[in-house]
């Protein structure tokens, strides 16, 4: 038998998810954020499971498209970040990637592409996120000069939300407000898009031509705090199994540094999987995982290969159990809480060594 850490990958729940997603904005377009390969869940299957549901496919780079066009998906590839060299121009030329638009660098670049090569491009404004973009007061005479230029098939108009998962703060609707009254001075009319999960989930009103849910996809809730159960059913389950069970008396440690003292007699629970396998080693004791149907909490720090886990209070635990450190009964995000982080940031960072299986 291999080492039991395992990743599962539910396709049908990304289906599923996908679904939920056109269900709340049916008059939206979906562009299905599948970058960083796909949130770690594998951009191939995920793209190959979603090319006849999606509108278009969004990465982050001319190298992801590639990888997707290889495998002979031929549903429309948006880059988020379009261009960043001149073997990117020529890919996307070749590819037919859609191309945001986002500095005037690109621009400068664009105008020195062959006039036989056309391009459909997204022209991103910065409405308040300060992270990419022009700024309102450039964007009309960009778009009329994107308009005029021979290179350029399409234009539409993006723009990216910076406090969508935070409803309380009135951000949002101050960035739509910015994005409406420049979508006012725009002729002729663009498409736009400007929804990511979070405006999916709690801003219908950002919800447009074009929608861009990437974490909801997964089954991650995308608000920063739990938001209402809009029926997401989480794609990744992160799997191993107990290798090793030890009772220890009342007093004694368990693990590096002696981090977690035993209060009472103990029965300890070696898992293999560890910050070697992407579980975070921030984890602090009292991170749930589940076992046999119960939450027993993580005691002392995480190692590379393993991690323990107090069992005491388990009716049953055995060597060979299954156990789920993040999934259907423990989200990711309750995980990534405990240690500090994100669901985006466990996800993506998950390393080759543990194998990914795909029902
Ligand atoms: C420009 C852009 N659009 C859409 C998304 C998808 O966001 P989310 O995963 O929060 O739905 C991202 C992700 O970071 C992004 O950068």
């Amino acid at each position: 038998m291999s080492r039991p850490a395992v990743i599962e990958i539910d396709l049908q729940a990304l289906k599923a998810n996908l679904a939920t997603c056109k269900q709340r904005a049916p008059q939206s377009k979906t562009i299905a954020v599948v970058k960083a390969d796909a949130y770690g869940h594998g951009a191939i299957k995920v793209a190959q499971t979603l090319a006849e549901t999606a509108d278009m496919f969004a990465v982050s780079c001319s190298e992801e498209g590639m990888l997707l066009r290889q495998q002979g998906i031929v549903t429309p590839i948006l880059l988020l970040e379009g261009c960043f060299g001149l073997d990117d121009w020529q890919r996307a030329y070749e590819q037919g990637f859609q191309l945001v638009i986002h500095h005037q660098a690109q621009l400068d670049a664009l105008a020195v592409q062959p006039e036989t090569r056309q391009f459909d491009v997204w022209l991103k404004v910065d409405t308040g996120m300060h992270r990419l973009g022009f700024s309102p007061e450039q964007v009309t005479e960009v778009y009329a000069r994107l308009l005029a230029d021979k290179r350029v098939a399409s234009v539409k108009i993006i723009t990216h939300l910076a406090s969508a998962d935070t409803p309380e703060s009135d951000f949002t609707q101050r960035q739509l407000a910015c994005f409406n009254r420049l979508l006012e001075q725009l002729t002729p009319k663009p498409q736009v898009s400007v929804a990511n999960s979070a405006g999916i989930v709690a801003h219908a009103n950002s919800a447009r031509d074009w929608n861009r849910p990437g974490i909801m996809l997964y089954g991650i809730d995308p608000m920063a705090a739990p938001g209402k159960d809009i029926g997401l059913i989480p794609v990744m389950s992160f799997y191993s199994q107990i290798i090793a069970l030890h009772q220890i008396e009342a007093g004694e440690y368990v693990g590096y540094g002696n981090a977690w003292q035993a209060q009472r007699p103990s029965l300890i629970a070696t898992v293999a999987a560890g910050y070697g396998d992407g579980y975070p080693r921030n984890a602090p004791s009292g991170t749930p995982v589940f076992i046999n149907g119960f939450l027993a909490p993580v005691t002392g720090r995480v190692s590379m290969d393993m991690l323990c886990v107090d069992v005491t209070d388990l009716p049953k635990a055995e060597l060979g159990d299954r156990v789920e450190l993040w999934g259907k009964h423990i989200s990711v995000n309750k995980v990534a809480e405990c240690a500090g982080t994100i669901g985006y940031e466990l996800v993506t960072r998950l390393p080759q060594r543990v194998p990914r299986q795909y029902f």
